[in-house]
């Protein structure tokens, strides 16, 4: 059995769970064979940690909050790291704590492995933007990317996507759903997003296997979120024919695994307070 499709909970419901190592986590989803998982972690001021050990998975991370030293070299937010398998990489302390964004990849995936796998340090806001490679169908959302990662032998690719705000078409407009051959998965940095699953906002996540219908997405005051495609390294969109209303306002009905505890539902509140 592979990942189940969650679409989509926001992070802030889901408790820690405090570590051996002091450490605390989040499991947002995870491989019941595999310990391939996608899950947040938080180090306490003071941490430090050895390097990742020859057997444990490959590590790839987004620095949400906070600073950690890793392997010597101070990642700030928005910093992106891959660690693979058997680098001996991982070495990391923290002096004030930090909350990481972190895809574990499955212990003995052979294309996470050292020598296959490279090792990559981005400090992400020095990147420019990738505005040239839009499909006209998402025009309304005015896209830009940051590819961080193409997975050899085709095995993934993880993404920065941002939109602008009014990121709407006009009252009246139907959109075309959409669906892909391998597995996505979305983490919301910052902004919003409307699905026909409700509202997506900062610390929204899904993960959703291959083969699922999905969208229309509009987002009405921009966003910016960090993507995974588990399996491919090209994004290839089959668009429906059936077209769909703007989901603009839809109330949150997600799609959850079997089991997910109902406080994983709750509702993050949409408008600032001034
Ligand atoms: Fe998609």
């Amino acid at each position: 059995m592979a990942r189940p499709h969650i679409e989509f909970v926001h992070a802030q419901c889901v408790g820690w769970t405090l570590r051996a190592d002091g450490a605390e986590e989040k499991v947002l989803n995870a491989d019941p064979l595999t310990d391939e998982a996608t899950l947040i972690v938080r180090y306490p001021p003071g941490y430090s940690a050895p390097a990742n050990t020859a057997g444990e998975g490959a590590e790839e991370f987004f620095v949400l909050n906070g600073t950690v030293e890793i392997d010597g070299e101070a990642r700030h937010p928005h910093a992106y790291g891959f660690l693979p398998q058997g680098s001996g990489l991982g070495q990391r302390n923290t002096a004030h704590g930090a909350v990481l964004l972190v895809f574990r990849h499955a212990a003995g995936d052979a294309d996470a492995m050292a020598g296959t796998a490279d090792a990559i340090a981005i400090h992400t806001p020095a990147m420019p933007w990738d505005v040239s490679t839009y499909d006209p169908k998402l025009i309304h959302l005015r896209l830009a990317r940051k590819v961080l990662r193409l997975g050899p032998n085709n095995s993934g690719r993880t993404f920065l996507l941002t939109g602008m705000a009014h990121g709407v078409p006009p009252e009246g407009t139907t959109l075309p759903a959409e669906m892909h051959d391998h597995a996505e998965e979305m983490f919301m940095l910052q902004g919003a997003m409307w699905a026909p699953e409700g509202r997506m906002g900062a610390g929204a996540y899904f993960y959703r296997p291959p083969g699922i219908l999905h969208g229309p997405h509009v987002s009405e005051y921009g966003f910016l979120q960090i993507m995974r495609s588990p399996g491919a390294n090209a994004i290839v969109t089959h668009w429906s024919d059936i077209h769909k209303p703007v989901p603009v306002g839809v109330p949150y009905r997600p799609v959850l695994p079997d089991g997910t505890p109902a406080t994983w539902m709750c509702e993050i509140p949409s408008e600032t307070a001034w």
